[in-house]
């Protein structure tokens, strides 16, 4: 993630573009920080309840098959709050929060366009609708980083980008080998 936030920071020619970044699902802001620090010039939107997950889409997932038990009972994510992920922010000038369900507060930033977002949320609703959204908003050539597609305890991830094929048409990626077997997509 790092690598590819970097990588995608240097290319000179983004360098007149006021585009944003974004991280949905922050937790604690350790990718975020890493977003924050390798774009230090550009806003970054960061998305998350800040109280963990909904339980009505834990129980989705769970009762569709597409987590375990772990991710029900045990993995929350509430150990946060916007002033922690500030904290762990090197630019922290250029964060905007968005506190609650993604699938409310994305509405604030409908009229931005994006070059770089994390994806990290876990579920399979609001990854859905994170990649319905930031799709659309992210210009040719950029990039969204979409973790957790081949995960073996977060089932809905693949499913979500099955379903945006189906929908859309072809999705261009490429796998990470990273503990989350994420996927790079790449704007078309
Ligand atoms: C795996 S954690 C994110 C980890 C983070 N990227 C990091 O670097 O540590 C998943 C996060 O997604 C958030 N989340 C899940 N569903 C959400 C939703 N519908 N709207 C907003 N945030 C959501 C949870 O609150 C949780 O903080």
């Amino acid at each position: 993630m790092q690598l590819c936030a970097e990588m995608i920071a240097s290319d000179s020619t983004l360098a007149n573009s006021d585009a944003c970044v974004a991280e949905a699902g922050v937790w604690r802001g350790y990718f975020s920080s890493l977003i924050n620090a390798a774009f230090k010039d550009r806003t970054i939107h960061l998305f998350d309840t800040f109280e963990g997950f909904n339980k009505e889409q834990v129980n989705h997932d769970f009762d569709k098959g597409l987590i375990d038990n772990f991710f029900k009972d045990q993995q929350d994510f509430n150990s946060t709050s916007i002033d922690l992920v500030k904290n762990n922010l090197p630019f922290k000038d250029k964060a905007c929060f968005h506190k609650g369900l993604f699938e409310d507060t994305c509405q604030e930033v409908k009229d931005l366009k994006f070059v770089f977002t994390s994806l990290d949320m876990d579920l399979k609703q609001p990854m859905a609708a994170a990649l319905e959204f930031f799709y659309e908003r992210t210009l040719p050539g950029d990039f969204i980083f979409m973790h957790d597609h081949n995960h073996s305890m977060i089932r809905g991830i693949k499913e979500v980008v099955a379903e945006y094929r189906q929908k859309h048409g072809r999705l261009a990626k490429l796998p990470i080998a990273d503990e989350g077997s994420s996927i790079i997509i790449v704007k078309s």
